[in-house]
């Protein structure tokens, strides 16, 4: 025994649980052998930082979602690829609202649960995996903070040109960020100090999900400002047409295919 996590699906075990919690579907964590536990996302910082948030919200009804999710959807046309789809709270609503959509997903818990859940048309992989699939969406979404799959300078090129790969003409992505740098707390103010030291951007989280028993590899996922985006896409197939920060320091950002 190290102490040290075995490496697994953290994300699909973490919402199977949070699945079966909200709904009796399934076995459930209990807390004394009776009640059962709330499960909890553990996300662990490379500075040694440990945070947790409940996972429940993943599976949240349009009613109990952030305003900026609505507004995302709004602005959603012709076919659409879910990136990283979790637990389908947002392919379930466009699916119900006639959308075609395709939730897609490296977590395969989180395909299940999707898939359960009502999500009919799904795919496991990367994106650069769903490429060769032929596949092409008119929409792009990365919702749930996910446009932190950028992850930084060095993905964003790869990142952009599988989704410009995807795309159909006139294509978009709808991206949710936040803003990283507008707290004075000096956890994550020395912590975007040092990623700047050692040659990445302020808020290049480098992370691990834990759960349970269960841990992932460590993995880069991107907090940057507007203008930090803005120089990710500087030559590549996208240009950031608007930016929607009305629920600051979240943002929606819209890019669009340049014109070939
Ligand atoms: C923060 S959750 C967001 C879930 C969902 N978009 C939402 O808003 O509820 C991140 C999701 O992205 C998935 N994911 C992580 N890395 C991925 C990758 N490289 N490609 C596709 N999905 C990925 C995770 O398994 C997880 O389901």
């Amino acid at each position: 025994m190290t102490g040290e996590p075995t490496i697994g699906d953290v994300f699909g075990e973490m919402i199977r649980d949070a699945y079966a919690v909200a709904t009796g579907t399934g076995p459930r964590p209990l807390v004394g052998g009776r009640l059962p536990r709330p499960v909890i996302e553990i996300i662990e910082r490379d500075d040694g930082l440990v945070n947790g948030a409940p996972a429940a919200h993943y599976l949240d009804p349009p009613q109990a979602w952030q305003p900026y999710d609505h507004r995302a959807v709004d602005r959603v046309r012709g076919r659409v690829l879910d990136i990283g789809v979790g637990g389908g709270r947002i392919a379930l609503h466009l699916q119900e609202r006639g959308v075609p959509v395709t939730g897609l997903d490296t977590s395969l818990g989180a395909l299940r649960v999707s898939r359960h859940r009502g999500v009919r048309d799904l795919v496991h992989g990367t994106i650069d995996e769903h490429v060769p699939d032929g596949r092409r969406y008119d929409t792009f979404l990365l919702l749930g903070n996910n446009l932190g799959l950028i992850e930084g300078r060095d993905r964003a090129p790869g990142f952009l040109a599988a989704l410009a790969a995807l795309a159909r003409p006139g294509a978009q992505v709808i991206a949710h960020g936040t803003d990283p740098y507008g707290t004075t707390d000096p956890v994550h103010t020395g912590y975007h100090e040092l990623n700047r030291r050692r040659g990445r951007l302020g808020g290049q989280l480098r992370l691990r999900l834990r759960y349970r028993q269960l841990g992932t590899e460590w993995f880069d996922y991107l907090v940057c400002s507007v203008d930090e985006l803005a120089e990710l896409l500087h030559g590549s197939p996208w240009r950031l047409v608007d930016v929607d920060d009305a629920d600051r320091p979240y943002y929606l950002a819209t890019l669009e295919l340049a014109p070939a």
